[in-house]
């Protein structure tokens, strides 16, 4: 893989060559990590779709390996998930690494479409695969056009449990339980004006976890709010919904017109999570991109990355449980140098600068000390050799974490990509704690301990020089500054 390429990242996955979008099939067996992905063999736009396929031992080197699936007389191979299926139910083999598919067939959005659901097996740690015969298991609904993005998981004990599949219609998810992967009976759906309702619904992900400090779990509905959505940084994003599933279907436990945002930012989509990570470990990816200029962003060769994997987790909040997410321990094995700082008063007549220049794959975490201040901001900026600048920060009478991007160099490709977006954060303390991976054009930030996360593409064509943190009618106090170089 030719890493010296403007703007490719390398700690994040992305393509040797074209079109990505959704990750798919994730899975983990025999050591590997295996990430899936939309992906579109002929060129750097989206077009009719295959699943490509990569594997990592540590999360953070991929490497990419034959296209796992094909079009074929069924449709194009859209999004999906992928188990092993331990207990031979299905059949194919004890320890058959099965995916879920959907076959589309339609050329585009206005176009008329049918998409049904399908499986495909391997029996050699997904280097190889087989359709299943019988395909589709799951045929199109009458009067149904969106009906996609099959995520398979097994629910309750390893001898009296079933498999359930979570579905996305345009404005619900549905779900089916089978005990063999080939015969689904419906069994409930949950949707039809919950949360966020504009934009298609699209690629759901259901799992549970435990609430930190409890011994409570919930489960987490995670649901791609899809083209037309307005997510809060415009067009597409994901939201969550924390509840109960009792095997057949999903509730939650907020009011209808709660509404919880997995990312702030407007490049997280599509996220799914890891099936069998060791440890109990569950690990997000999502899509660093957004339907609404996707398809225009300056790189050339390779078109969409990958986020950083993300552990998540569940905490309680005063305003109830909100997911978690920070970036996965691996991450740690790639830390070179680092410089730190402690106890500088930051104040509007006195910014605190930090030479970044001699790379551009960085972590950087800022702790500030914000007592004494009822208003004002403080935050951090960077700048690049050509003149772009990103800057973030938080707003402490309004309680709103902000980043910009209208300076971040190539910004004109498409009129939503140039912005500041918001996220609203409540401190429990004095303290604003801040995480920034940066990685050449992917900028993610997580705040809070990761209560809220900001993942932005930047396209500079400068050389990374520096860090600013800065205080706008504020005095505040950096008790804490690390700047970390991450190695490849
Ligand atoms: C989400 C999505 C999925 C679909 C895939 C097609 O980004 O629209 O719903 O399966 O992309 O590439």
């Amino acid at each position: 893989m030719d890493y010296d390429v403007l703007y490719r990242p390398v700690f994040h996955f992305t393509p040797a060559e074209h079109w990505i979008n959704d990750p798919n099939g994730l899975v983990y067996y025999a050591g590997e990590y295996h990430l899936f992905y939309q992906y579109h063999p002929h060129s750097s736009v989206w077009g009719p779709m295959h699943w490509g396929h990569a594997v990592s031992t540590d999360l953070m080197h991929w490497t990419e390996l034959p296209i796992a699936l094909a079009p074929d007389k069924l449709g194009d191979i859209f999004s999906g998930s992928a188990v092993i299926d331990r207990n031979n139910t299905a059949g194919f083999g004890a320890n058959a690494m099965i995916a879920f598919f959907t076959h589309h067939i339609g050329d585009g959005p206005h176009q008329e479409q049918t998409q049904s659901q399908s499986i495909a097996y391997s029996l050699d740690k997904g280097r190889t695969w087989t359709k299943y015969a019988g395909n589709p298991v799951i045929p199109p609904p009458e009067g149904v056009r969106d009906f996609r993005d099959p995520k398979v998981i097994w629910y309750g004990s390893e001898e009296a449990g079933r498999w359930v599949m979570s579905l996305a219609t345009p404005s619900a998810i549905l779900f089916y339980t089978s005990p063999n992967l080939m015969d689904w009976t419906p069994s409930g759906r949950f949707g039809d004006g919950w949360g966020h309702t504009a934009g298609l619904w699209e690629t759901p992900d259901l799992f549970e976890l435990s609430v930190a400090g409890t011994n409570e779990t919930r489960w987490v509905l995670l649901v791609g709010a899809g083209e037309g959505a307005a997510a809060p940084a415009g067009g597409t994003g994901e939201q969550y919904f924390i509840g109960h599933f009792d095997g057949q279907t999903f509730t939650s436990e907020n009011p209808a017109d709660s509404v919880l945002w997995a990312d702030y930012g407007p490049d997280a989509y599509a996220g799914q999570t890891w099936t069998d990570a060791p440890d109990g470990r569950r690990i997000k990816i999502s899509w660093m991109n957004n339907w609404l200029y996707a398809r225009e962003t300056p790189t050339r060769a390779w078109r969409g990355a990958m986020t950083v994997p993300r552990e998540l987790s569940l905490r309680k909040t005063p305003t109830g449980i909100r997911l978690i997410q920070q970036p996965v321990a691996e991450l740690d094995a790639l830390r070179r140098n680092s410089q730190g700082w402690r106890a500088v008063n930051v104040t509007p007549d006195q910014p605190f600068a930090v030479d970044l220049a001699d790379g551009a794959q960085w972590e950087i975490t800022v702790e500030f000390d914000l007592r004494g201040n009822q208003a004002g901001e403080c935050g951090l900026r960077l700048t690049w050799s050509d003149g772009s600048t990103v800057s973030m920060g938080y707003a402490i009478g309004e309680q709103r974490l902000w980043l910009d991007r209208s300076r971040s160099g190539a910004t004109d490709f498409h009129p939503a990509f140039s912005a500041t977006h918001d996220a609203p954060l409540v401190l429990t303390g004095d303290t604003l704690r801040l995480r920034l991976l940066l990685d050449h054009s992917a900028l993610e930030l997580f705040a809070d301990d990761g209560l809220i996360t900001m993942t932005e593409q930047i396209f500079s064509t400068g050389e990374l020089m520096a860090l600013e943190l800065f205080a706008v009618a504020a005095s505040v106090t950096l008790t804490q500054l690390t700047a970390t170089k991450l190695h490849g």
